[in-house]
């Protein structure tokens, strides 16, 4: 049987973290999991029942019972509801950092994780995977860009997906959210010790994808296959 290894990604919110951890899962036929899409489809049944994601109580009150899938395909299921997009928009993304500082939903949230972890390899991306979630992943990597490089493409990425924003929200959003993913008190967002640090804000996206590569490379031995 091949071996499991598990590549940890971790870093703020659109540093490009998705794009390249979808590429290097495809490339060396790992799975790859979006825990932030599993945050966004909590925040989006919170909205759906009329709660307020700032009310602790209430939020977690949808704990038992929640089921979040993540299709091979990329599709988001919640409660068998297919929420892939709405789990984009600007509503879901302006009140996620609150759903995802309760620790009653991340440690509901973490176990699905784990598990999801457990039998196969993977890449898995977020904000706490190489600090909590996969203390012993074999490679971690800490990817960071600059505010300005994260904001643009956000934006891009909506215009793209036809969510209407404006530069200037989506730069206020993802200051906001840095700001509350780090400091919150139960497994804020920061570097593990033991990750590699890598700052795409002058890199392609190809470029990024071959960094990590080569950590995963020096780190494990696994030979990159050609791509
Ligand atoms: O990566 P993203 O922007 O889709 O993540 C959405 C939010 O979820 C983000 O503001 C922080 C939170 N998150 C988290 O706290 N822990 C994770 N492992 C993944 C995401």
């Amino acid at each position: 049987m091949d071996r499991i290894i598990s590549v940890a990604i971790d870093g703020p919110a659109a540093a490009g973290k998705s794009t390249v951890a979808k590429k290097v899962a495809s490339i060396l036929n790992f799975t790859y999991i979006d825990t932030g899409a599993m945050y966004r489809a909590f925040t989006n049944a919170v909205i759906k029942k009329g709660y307020d994601p700032k009310n602790e109580a209430l939020s977690c009150s949808l704990i038992p019972g929640m089921d979040i899938e993540l299709k091979e395909d990329g599709r988001v299921l919640c409660n068998g509801e297919d929420v892939t997009k709405v789990i984009r928009e600007p509503l879901v993304s302006g009140n996620v950092s609150y759903i995802a500082s309760y620790k009653g939903i991340r440690l509901a949230l973490v176990e699905m994780q784990r598990k999801m972890a457990a039998s196969k390899s993977v890449v898995m991306d977020g904000r706490d995977i190489g600090t909590y979630v996969l203390p012993n992943a074999n490679v971690k990597i800490y990817q960071i860009a600059s505010v300005e490089t994260r904001a643009v493409r956000r934006y891009e990425e909506n215009l793209a997906k036809g969510i209407p924003t404006t530069l200037e929200e989506v730069a206020e959003d993802v200051r906001k959210r840095d700001y509350i993913d780090s400091h919150r008190e139960f497994a804020p967002l920061k570097p593990a010790v033991d990750s590699v640090l890598i700052d795409t804000s002058y890199m392609s996206v190809n470029q990024a994808v071959d960094a990590v590569l080569k950590v995963i490379h020096d780190k494990t031995g696994l030979e990159i296959p050609c791509h």
